[in-house]
């Protein structure tokens, strides 16, 4: 049994990997439960994981670095570090805040890990960090060129996290996520927005004309390989896509989804939004490599078990 600290364990992504340590695992999760979106719902994810175990849930700020200390002493093995403001479209209107969190709370994280002689931080990443597309699929070699203050700051991020490894010896890893889904997801991403809309036969709105593409990664996959990080360290030091295998364009998406509800919501175009990646697609050779990953649930398959979990009153735990 390991103890593991799971910044922004009360988040989406956060939580699920909560879940699935916390049998056979001492854990502890650190989330000031930001009102970025409903504190209620991050209750309920906290509820989700303690109805699975033991959890020891501090409510914290890692920006307060003297808390992340006393979070992170030197009984903590590894360390998921998942904590953010996530989204694109918040940075666009308050580049501070995902600076913030993102860049100096990751440094007191990485600081405290280091001080503490953890085994290894697993840093979450993004695919913003590519931003402006030279060809697709993006392998770890694509320039990074980020497009949003988002991307900005999670490239900072991971930076460090390289940095803290190359010179300090701590070892990290970071993981860029492609636009994860599943049960629980946040309430501001578009899969989420546009399901709650289709149940409801409610419009959509589409920014731009719906032909930009994303590689859509299902829930269960991102839990996987972070796993698979407490078995190996062969991938210290490295930044690792984790995708979903295929990329599809929104109209796609939302045809899917359509099917899958049967509903006769009506779609609208409205204009491009400032800092939107245009594409995104995850060659993830390295992963597999590295770690043996290889994403399991197709998005045909991952739309529906969303759609099924929404259906089911989308307030459950899975
Ligand atoms: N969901 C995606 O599609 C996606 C894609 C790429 C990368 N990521 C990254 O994955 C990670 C998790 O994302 P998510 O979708 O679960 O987001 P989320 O917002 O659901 O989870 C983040 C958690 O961090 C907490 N938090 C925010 N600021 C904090 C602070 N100052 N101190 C302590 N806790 C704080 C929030 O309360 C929240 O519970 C983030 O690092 C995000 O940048 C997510």
């Amino acid at each position: 049994m390991s103890k593991i600290v799971i910044t922004g364990g009360a988040g989406f992504i956060g939580s699920h990997i909560a879940e699935a340590l916390v049998q056979d695992h001492e854990v502890v999760i650190v989330d000031n439960l930001d009102d970025y979106y409903s504190p209620a719902l991050k209750q309920r994810n906290l509820d989700c994981v303690m109805a699975k175990g033991d959890v020891d849930f501090i409510k914290g700020d890692i920006t307060d670095l003297d808390l992340v200390r006393k979070v992170i002493d030197d009984t903590v093995d590894y360390v998921f570090h998942e904590a953010a403001q996530a989204g694109v479209r918040i940075s666009v209107e308050d580049p501070f805040k995902p600076n913030n969190i993102n860049v100096l709370g990751t440094l007191n994280v990485l600081k405290a890990s280091l001080d503490a002689g953890v085994r290894r931080l697993i840093n979450a990443s993004s695919s913003s960090v590519y931003g402006k597309v030279q060809y697709l699929p993006f392998d770890e070699a694509h320039p990074t060129m980020p497009v949003s203050p988002y991307g900005v700051s999670k490239l900072a991020a991971e930076h460090y996290c390289r940095v803290f490894h190359e010179i300090y010896g701590l070892p990290t890893v970071s993981l860029r996520y492609f636009t994860v889904y599943g049960s629980r997801m946040r309430p501001d991403l578009g899969i989420s927005i546009f399901t709650r809309k289709l149940l409801a036969n409610e419009p959509i709105t589409v920014f731009g004309d719906g032909e930009q593409t994303r590689d859509f990664t299902y829930i269960d996959d991102i839990v996987r390989v972070n796993l698979r990080l407490l078995e190996t360290d062969a991938a210290d030091g490295y930044a690792m896509n984790v995708g979903g295998g295929q990329r599809i364009t929104v109209n796609d998406l939302i045809a899917h989804l359509r099917k899958i509800t049967g509903s006769t919501s009506e779609v609208v175009y409205s204009n491009k939004q400032k800092g939107d990646a245009e594409h995104t697609m995850a060659d993830v050779g390295r992963a597999k490599e590295v770690v043996g990953y290889m994403p399991e649930v197709s998005i045909g398959e991952g739309l529906g078990r969303f759609v099924e979990w929404h259906r089911s009153d989308g307030n459950g735990c899975s």
